[in-house]
C-alpha cells in the first residue's frame, strides 16, 4: 500500500479509502422491501483491506449499505454493522471517518448543522461504531439555516473533548468552503483539512469549482465515485449484472448509460488492453497521478460489493502513466457527455 500525508495534518492514510456507502448485500429483502447488507461479506472486505494496507474507511449517520439515499427506517445500519466489524481491530491501527447533516429523526432539529443536532449525531455515531472518537468528522452537506459560526465553533467542542480529531467538508460550495475556512482562520478555530467531492476520469467539474480551494487551503481531497459507481470497469459495456447497482439506483441510467459513455469507455478499455490492466486501474491510477499534477492529496473512496473488486482496484498502484497518456485518457474521457447527477 502506499501512503500519503493527509492534507495539512500529521495524519498518515493508505492511498485508497474504503468505503461504506454500498457495501455487499444478501440478495434477501428486509420487511420495508430493502435488500439486506450481507455482515459476513462486508466484514471479509473490511479485513482484506484492511490486509491489504487499507487504514482508512469513510462512512456516514445516515449510510444504509444497499440504499443510495436511506429512508428513516434505515439510516445507521452500516455505522451499527460497521461498529460490530471492527471491535475485531485495534482502533488505534484505524482512521475512521463519517458525517453528519442529513435527516436522522422526523422532528425539527432531526437534521442539519446546528449545535443541538451535531452534539445529538456524534454522540450516536460514536454509539453505532462502538468507539471512543472519529478521526475525521465530515459535515456532509450544506445547511443554509444554520450560522457558519455556529457549525464551527460545535466541531471545534467536538475536538477539545476529544470526541472528533479532525474536521471535514463534503458537497459544498467554492464560496461556502472558503468562508467556512476564513472564519477559522480569523478565530483561530480548527478549520476543515479535507473536502468530500465527487471526482472520476469523467467527472472532472470539480477540478474547477471546489478543488482549487483545497489546493489554496491545504485541504485533502476525498474523491468519491471515483469509478463513476462502476461506469469506469467497463461493467456496463454488455449485459448488466444482476444485482449490479444500476438494477436497484435508476438515477444511474439516466446519467451515465448513454451511447457517449459506452463509446468512451470503450475506448478507455482498448487502452487499458494495451497496458495490460483493468479499465478500473487505469482510472483510478489516473487519479493517482492527477494528485501529483495538480499538487493536491487525493483519496479515492473505493466502493466495494465484492472482494474481487477491491484486489482489482488496489492493483492501480502498479499502473504508471506518462503525462502523454494521462492527456490521452483526459481526451478521450472529454467525448463522455453525461445526464443529470444521480447521487
Ligand atoms: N460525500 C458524499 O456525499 C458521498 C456520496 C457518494 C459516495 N460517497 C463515498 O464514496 C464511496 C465510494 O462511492 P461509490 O461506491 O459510488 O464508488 P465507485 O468506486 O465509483 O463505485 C463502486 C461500485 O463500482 C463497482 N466496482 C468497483 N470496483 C469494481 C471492479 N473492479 N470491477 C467491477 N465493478 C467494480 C461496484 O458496483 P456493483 O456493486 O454494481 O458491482 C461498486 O459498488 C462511498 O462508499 C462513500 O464512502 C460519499
Amino acid at each position: 500500500m502506499k501512503y500519503v500525508t493527509f492534507g495539512p495534518t500529521g495524519l498518515t492514510v493508505s492511498q485508497f479509502c474504503l468505503g461504506a456507502w454500498h457495501v455487499p448485500g444478501t440478495g434477501a429483502k428486509d420487511r420495508f422491501g430493502i435488500e439486506e447488507v450481507d455482515k459476513e461479506a462486508f466484514a471479509k472486505v473490511v479485513k482484506r483491506a484492511y490486509d491489504l494496507g487499507i487504514n482508512f474507511i469513510d462512512g456516514a449517520n445516515r449510510y444504509h449499505g444497499r440504499m443510495s439515499t436511506a429512508d428513516l427506517d434505515h439510516v445507521g445500519n452500516t455505522e451499527r454493522i460497521l461498529g460490530q466489524i471492527l471491535k475485531g481491530y485495534d482502533r488505534e491501527s484505524l482512521v475512521i471517518a463519517t458525517k453528519v447533516r442529513g435527516p436522522m429523526a422526523p422532528w425539527p432539529n432531526g437534521q442539519g448543522l446546528s449545535r443541538k443536532h451535531i452534539m445529538w449525531q456524534i454522540r450516536e455515531s460514536l454509539r453505532r461504531l462502538e468507539v471512543d472518537y472519529v478521526d475525521l468528522y465530515q459535515i456532509h452537506w450544506e445547511d443554509p439555516v444554520t450560522p457558519k459560526l455556529e457549525t464551527l465553533r460545535t466541531l471545534n467542542n467536538l475536538i477539545d473533548r476529544g470526541f472528533v480529531r479532525y474536521i471535514g467538508e463534503s458537497n459544498h460550495s467554492a464560496a461556502d468552503a472558503v468562508e467556512f475556512m476564513e472564519r477559522a482562520r480569523a478565530l483561530d478555530l480548527e478549520g476543515f483539512v479535507s473536502m468530500q467531492e465527487p471526482y472520476n476520469l469523467l467527472e472532472r467539474q470539480k477540478e474547477f469549482e471546489t478543488i482549487p480551494v483545497a489546493k489554496k487551503c491545504g485541504m485533502a481531497v476525498m474523491a468519491y465515485v471515483p469509478l463513476a459507481q462502476g461506469v469506469l470497469t467497463g461493467k456496463y459495456l454488455g449485459v448488466t449484472e444482476k444485482g449490479s447497482r444500476a438494477t436497484y439506483e435508476p438515477g444511474m441510467a439516466g446519467q451515465y448509460l448513454n451511447t457517449d459513455v459506452s463509446s468512451a469507455v470503450n475506448t478507455l478499455k482498448g487502452i487499458a488492453g494495451e497496458k495490460g490492466c483493468t479499465i478500473a486501474q487505469l482510472a483510478l491510477s489516473w487519479m493517482i497521478h492527477k494528485q501529483e499534477q495538480l499538487g493536491i492529496t487525493i483519496v479515492p473512496i473505493l466502493g466495494i460489493t465484492k472482494l474481487s473488486h477491491l484486489e482489482d482496484n488496489v492493483g492501480a498502484l502498479d499502473v504508471k502513466l506518462s503525462g502523454d497518456e494521462m492527456a490521452r485518457l483526459e481526451e478521450v474521457a472529454a467525448t463522455a457527455k453525461m445526464g443529470k447527477q444521480s447521487y
